[in-house]
């Protein structure tokens, strides 16, 4: 095709066929030197080295073709009088974004966020996991991991320059395994002369025994400006001169009887930054592997951005790039595909004294707000709704002491709540005292933005309620379609998740695809969570789709024990679905001084047994809790409630409430 229209475009096709005519044949000039067929000229393709795999999309389609990942609001501290620059945004927010970065990224530039954001730093997992198999597979695997995580970058890359301002800048940190690839994508996507510094960071740990090689001690950082004009605060970022300058200019002061000036700022910082790695005892410390040292994300930011500027990081991680953002008087987006990524972020920002405000979203489901108040909704019809969207059995409403039950799910009856206002914990205090301890479990339907009760989990006397929420955009969606609830959430599959053009999922813009592959959406729609520590630095998710926020799932029964040195759970049941077993989990996160209003994650358990090393490279086991089936809180810092959240493989969460004696 491409060949075609460059003859067409070129007016040259006449001339050929005449040579061609003339001589039954090109003329060797023509062929290889002539400028007439040099075609990539013609094409207007240039001749820098590039870079070539599998599965290399073009730039066009990722920015056209990539879907968007509407935000959900999901938990919001503080509430928000700063006028956004944004359009559509009354209010600016600080944003910790759970999600795939891909498709959040592009709801980002789908929503006025083209050339917004001033500073990007990103550290992206290392895709080194193949590191781990052998032989033959490991060799295959590498390459595909190479191809498919080269691929994976880009095409954020390629987001995120949109999203950068004109004057903007990006950091790309990166390690020795795949650093080089990048930078010759970050090239491509760039532009060579748009690179300014490949910064290394240099840190001195004594850990890592090697012998038949060198002790792998720095990272590197990538630094490109979108434009050649672009903030850059050189004095903000000076560096210490060493005592030797400082005496060389005392000495050529008194020797030649002027002044030898230094500045006193310092000198200009250079490329190579001896930044400590974080210490055990470090008070920035999260216990996030992977987390970097403040101090590296403190130059950058100093450097690159002014006050107000918005500065992202959507592979985010602990949250250093936030933090340290948040008190540089930055505004900041952070956005990361574990829970565990925001749960520790979220802590570290409320645990800076007075943090603007920020809100908590979910990538993955869309918000309109403040509509509630102009839609009607019919009750039957929205409950119906509530209850297809759950599968809920709706052949089987019962009324029981009063209370109108919507239906079944397993064995256990549905109440949808269909209030006007807010719903609070009192609410479900009601139907207790209606139901009078006559079912033991509970399930109960809300919407989104009606909730109050801020768990999922609640036992009122002896009557557990698992509360489940179903996202303000659906509730929004249905409002506007008000008809068939089926074809409404038939509506949202096709527009949320199909569209994805991936494995065995069709693309459904077109009417008569077949039917959807339901276990391949359900890989599709969820973002599987880490089960052990270590995987955090190397995995990396590629998802994209539509993703219900909390289902009926997760069900677990515990054992508390109080001891002398902490807390003991003791995991006796746990139910995902139909699936039983503990190994469904991925990870515990507890909080063990939880105030009753906002999680501050304390201690992380993960699934599965892990090695670690530590600062003297010794290694050690740690114990995941499917073997052990229990997990200890020590007791330092331990208050009198604790908050648990049960995290299964897709990240759904069961928040669970522990009061101690
Ligand atoms: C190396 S860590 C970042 C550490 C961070 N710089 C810090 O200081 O804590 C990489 C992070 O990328 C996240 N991640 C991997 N794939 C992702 C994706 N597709 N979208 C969003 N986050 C992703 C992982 O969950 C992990 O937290």
């Amino acid at each position: 095709m491409a060949k075609q229209s460059f003859f067409d475009d070129y007016k040259i096709k006449k001339e050929v066929l005449g040579v061609v005519k003339k001589y039954g044949k090109l003329p060797e000039d023509f062929r290889f030197d002539s400028e007439l067929f040099d075609l990539n000229k013609a094409l207007g393709v240039d001749k820098t080295a590039k870079l070539l795999y599998d599965g290399k999309k073009d730039k066009r389609t990722i920015i056209d073709k990539t879907i968007s990942a509407p935000f959900q609001e999901i938990r919001k501290f503080g509430e928000s009088k700063e006028k956004s620059e944004i359009e559509g945004e009354k209010y600016w927010n600080n944003k910790l974004i759970y999600g795939d970065n891909l498709q959040a990224l592009k709801y980002l530039l789908d929503n006025d966020y083209k050339e917004q954001i001033k500073l990007i730093y990103i550290d992206p997992p290392f895709a080194t996991q193949s590191d781990f198999s052998k032989g033959e597979v490991k060799a295959y695997k590498d390459k595909l991991e190479g191809a498919e995580f080269t691929e994976f970058l880009r095409e954020r890359l390629i987001l995120m320059k949109e999203l950068l301002t004109k004057d903007g800048s990006i950091y790309v940190h990166l390690d020795q395994k795949m650093g080089h690839y990048i930078k010759v994508i970050a090239d491509e996507v760039f532009g060579k002369e748009n690179f300014r510094n490949e910064i290394i960071w240099w840190y001195k740990d004594p850990s890592g025994q090697t012998k038949t090689f060198y002790k792998q001690k720095h990272g590197n950082i990538f630094f490109y400006s979108k434009n050649n004009k672009y903030t850059f605060n050189l004095d903000d970022v000076r560096m210490p001169y060493s005592e030797g300058t400082l005496k060389q200019a005392e000495a050529r002061t008194k020797s030649f009887g002027r002044i030898v000036k230094v500045n006193p700022l310092g000198k200009i910082r250079e490329d190579v930054w001896e930044i400590s790695i974080i210490n055990s005892q470090a008070k920035e410390r999260t216990d996030y592997p992977t987390q970097k040292p403040e101090k590296i994300l403190e130059v950058i930011i100093k450097a690159s951005s002014n006050k107000n500027d918005i500065v992202l990081d959507a592979f985010v991680g602990s949250g250093t790039t936030c933090a340290v953002a948040e008190k540089l008087n930055r505004k900041w987006i952070g956005i990361d595909a574990g829970k565990l990524a925001i749960y520790t972020s979220q802590k570290r920002i409320l645990d800076i004294e007075n943090h603007k405000p920020f809100i908590v979203m979910n990538s993955g489901v869309y918000e309109i707000k403040d509509i509630d108040r102009q839609v009607k909704i019919d009750e039957n019809l929205y409950k119906d709704f509530a209850c297809d969207l759950f599968q809920v059995d709706r052949n089987k409403k019962e009324t029981i002491n009063g209370v109108d039950f919507s239906g079944k799910y397993g064995n256990n009856y549905v109440y949808v709540f269909r209030n006007k206002g807010k719903i609070f914990r009192q609410d479900l205090k009601k139907l207790e005292d209606k139901l009078k301890g006559k079912l033991k479990r509970v399930y109960i339907i809300i919407s989104q933005n009606q909730d109050k009760v801020y768990t999922n989990y609640l036992k009122i006397n002896n009557t557990e309620f698992y509360i489940h929420k179903i996202p303000y955009s659906l509730i929004v969606q249905f409002a506007i379609e008000n008809k068939d609830s089926s074809l409404i959430i038939n509506h949202l599959r096709k527009n949320y998740i199909l569209k994805v053009n991936r494995g065995n999922l069709k693309n459904t813009d077109d009417e008569n695809a077949p039917e959807i592959d339901k276990k391949a959406l359900e890989k599709i729609n969820k973002i599987s969570q880490v089960k052990k520590k270590s995987d955090i630095e190397t995995k990396f998710s590629n998802i994209a789709g539509f993703d219900f926020v909390n289902t009926f799932e997760i069900e677990i029964s515990e054992k508390i024990k109080e001891k002398k040195d902490g807390v003991e759970i003791g995991i006796d049941k746990v139910k995902i679905g139909d699936k039983e077993g503990i190994n469904n989990l991925s990870m515990i996160l507890v909080d063990k001084n939880y105030n009753g209003k906002s999680f501050k994650v304390s201690d992380t358990f993960f699934a599965e047994d892990d090695i670690e090393e530590d600062e003297e490279g010794n290694k050690k086991e740690i114990k995941g809790f499917v073997k052990t089936k229990k997990i200890n809180i020590d007791k330092k810092g331990l208050g009198k409630e604790i908050g648990v959240i049960y995290l299964d493989d897709f990240g759904n969460e069961l928040f669970k409430e522990f009061s101690l004696k």
